[in-house]
């Protein structure tokens, strides 16, 4: 039996009045593998101890099969957990850790059929005598999944399983996972803080910041078609470009956006998306540019819907197949909180006190957007310093991704030939506003 999981506006605070899980709905359908996906503390955790009962619901529903099931003890809801942490019983050996939850469940018949099924499953069946102490990392958390699957549970409740392990392993494990739960279509919650991870294994992808859902869909349509900057830059490597843009509508003119010391110009007629970003005239906005969206060429080879923004190289990063080039661009990067080092403590703005008060800030906040805080930063001083560039985080405000073929280095002046077509426009509060939001496929779909 496999099961339909439903949050309707679920809240949990673990202290009064602070929501660390904020009205969260989400449908999840039978045999569904659904990624819950966020930075760490966003909640994921949480969330998924109050689907297994573990945790208390502080608001709202749970409903399984549509059943509503707030109340019901985790060992009624029969629901299986595997754990970052392989938590296996150090005295038991494989077979005794995959047949424990039978054991105990004594339902009168011998666990070791089972036993035997799901090792053979998961490739292991010689290491069916083996304590956890003589198992890799890999064949551990394989052993704690045999235990998830014995049970033959009406759902997986999976929490990081494979943050653990290294790289390789983790690769081949997600694959095995994608196959197993696909085989044996249990409805399937993955936590995870792996953008990738959440890309290639989930139906869909649920992401959560500060405990509140920002957008659920396909990894192609929250990839394609992200709800905010915060979605947009979670996904995908390399990280979208954001920068910080100025929108010019002159009645007389051609449009533009920007940037800084450059500005990209949009292609005549304007396309609909574009019209309607002319509310936005002298207003700042967020540009995103995916690394398909800008590419390295000669002006003249530009195609129609492309415009060319000059770059200097100032890292040239070697990938073997590829190679990111950092290029500065005379724009400033913008910054989003959550996704970088914290910012020194900042004075809020004026701008951000009075809209908390304005019946467009309440609307707003009504609407949860900005119920975990802001999306992004852009109203600060202009005379703060930048924020604090994320650990790592290579000089340059653009990354484009280039072939290896093509010698650059350190200081060269490159045209950068920018698809018009594949423009994000992000408003002040971090929302998309190009393509347009009515484009938004999913978000509670
Ligand atoms: N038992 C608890 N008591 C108080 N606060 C908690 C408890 N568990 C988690 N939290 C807080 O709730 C927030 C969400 O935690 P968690 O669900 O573990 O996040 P994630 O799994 O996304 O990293 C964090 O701020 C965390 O500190
Ligand atoms: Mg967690």
């Amino acid at each position: 039996m496999t099961r339909a999981i439903s949050l309707h506006d679920v809240s949990k605070s673990y202290t009064r009045g602070v929501r660390v899980v904020d009205r969260l709905t989400l449908d999840i359908a039978p045999g569904e593998f659904l990624v819950l996906l966020g930075p760490s503390g966003c909640g994921k955790s949480t969330v998924l101890r109050m689907i297994a009962g573990l945790e208390e619901i502080t608001e709202g529903r749970l409903l399984l099969d549509g059943q509503h099931s707030n109340d019901l003890f985790p060992y009624e809801r029969n629901m299986a957990m595997v754990f970052q942490n392989f938590a296996l019983y150090p005295n038991m050996t494989t077979r005794g850790n995959i047949g424990f939850p039978l054991r105990v469940e004594n339902r009168g018949e011998d666990p070791s059929v089972r036993v035997d099924a799901t090792a053979r499953m998961l490739g292991i069946e010689d290491l069916l005598d083996r304590f956890p102490s003589q198992l890799s990392g890999g064949e551990r958390q394989r052993v704690a999944m045999g235990r998830a699957i014995a049970r033959h549970p009406s759902a997986f409740l999976m929490d990081e399983p494979l943050s653990n392990l290294d790289a390789k392993l983790r690769n081949r494990l997600r694959a095995e996972i994608s196959r197993l739960t696909r085989e044996l279509g249990v409805t399937t919650v993955y936590v995870t803080h792996d953008q990738a991870e959440a890309m290639s294994l989930g139906d869909r992808v649920a992401v959560l910041r500060g405990g509140v859902l920002q957008q659920v869909g396909t990894p192609r349509s929250v990839y394609a078609l992200p709800r905010n900057v915060f979605v947009a830059a979670f996904i995908g490597t390399p990280r979208i470009n954001l920068l910080r843009g100025l929108v010019r509508a002159p009645l007389d003119g051609a449009m533009t956006i920007s940037l800084g010391k450059q500005f990209l110009r949009l292609p005549e007629p304007l396309s609909l998306d574009h019209q309607l970003l002319r509310v936005q005239q002298g207003r700042e906005v967020i540009v995103g540019l995916r690394s398909e969206a800008v590419r390295i060429a000669k002006r003249e080879d530009a195609r129609p819907g492309e415009v060319v923004l000059t770059g200097l190289v100032e890292h040239v990063e070697f990938q073997g197949h590829e190679v990111l080039v950092h290029f500065n661009t005379g724009s400033r990067p913008a910054f989003v909180p959550d996704l970088e080092a914290p910012r020194p403590a900042a004075r809020p703005s004026r701008r951000r006190r009075r809209e908390g008060r304005s019946v467009l800030g309440r609307l707003r906040e009504r609407a949860g957007v900005l119920r975990a805080g802001r999306v992004v930063v852009l109203d600060d001083d202009p005379t703060d310093q930048d924020p604090v560039p994320a650990e790592g985080r290579l000089p340059g405000d653009m990354v484009v991704r280039t072939t290896p073929d093509i010698d650059l280095r350190y200081g060269m002046q490159v045209p950068l030939l920018v698809d018009i077509a594949h423009l994000f426009v992000f408003d002040q509060h971090g929302e998309r506003i190009c393509p347009a939001p009515a484009r938004l496929p999913d978000l509670e779909e």
